[in-house]
């Protein structure tokens, strides 16, 4: 499963690529706004700084709602770099874009899944991914895992190629839980990569290690 990381924090994404396991990265709106980042050419500055530091796909949303806009905003998001991902709201204009960009060959990342029915429209139109938010799901009590276990199994039986990118992830159980259920991609908060390394046993076994080795030396200087 690969990993991409959600926030347009330079920082956050340069911590993330530091440990290696990092494949790509996924920004909304909300998430630019959070870094104070806006007007179209800051915007723009920032798509290409995420480019510089990861080498893999970035998605950047477009604002415009209607088909002509999305388009527009789309090829000048695309036009970028060569990494950028362009993110389509569930829509019935976005769905029509994404057919567009597909047959263009550009790369594109449907945002605000919430049904299957959705991401089977999302995988008719030639998504490249499709975004299902489970954390808002499962704030609603309604399971999200359960819906990335129904996407998978739907386009298995179809053969589609749009790789299914868990989205709003809240903690390290919904990384676990969307591998188990073959999830293609996981886009999390850094917090919930960085829990995934943390486990007592390897703490107390690793400081056991060492002091022994450190016990064994000192006998050996000893002798
Ligand atoms: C997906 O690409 C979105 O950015 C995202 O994961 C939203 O998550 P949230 O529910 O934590 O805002």
């Amino acid at each position: 499963m690969k990993f991409f990381i959600d926030t347009a924090s330079l920082a956050q994404i340069k911590e993330a690529q530091d440990l290696g396991v990092l494949d790509g990265v996924t920004t909304n709106p909300s998430l630019m706004a959070k870094e104070g980042i806006s007007g179209e050419d800051r915007v723009r500055k920032h798509y290409v700084d995420i480019c510089t530091i990861v080498d893999g796909p970035v998605s950047a949303e477009v604002i415009a709602t209607d088909y002509d806009g999305i388009i527009r905003e789309g090829e000048s998001l695309a036009a970028l770099h060569k990494n950028i991902v362009v993110k389509v709201p569930m829509i019935r204009d976005g769905v029509k874009a994404l057919k567009y960009f597909s047959n263009k060959g550009i790369k594109t990342n449907c945002t605000l899944i919430f049904s299957a029915g959705q991401a089977l429209l999302a995988a008719k139109a030639g998504a490249t991914y499709v975004s299902p938010f489970i954390g808002r799901l499962d704030d609603v009590s309604t399971d999200g895992v359960a819906l990335i276990d129904t996407i998978r199994t739907i386009y298995d039986n179809y053969g589609y190629t749009t790789e299914i990118l868990a989205a709003s992830i809240r903690h390290p159980m919904h990384i676990i839980q969307c591998a188990e259920v073959g999830a293609d991609v996981a886009t999390c908060p850094l917090s919930a990569i960085v829990a995934l390394f943390d486990h007592p046993l390897t703490t107390i076994g690793l400081e056991k290690f060492l002091a022994d080795h450190k016990k064994a030396a000192a006998a050996m200087a000893k002798a």
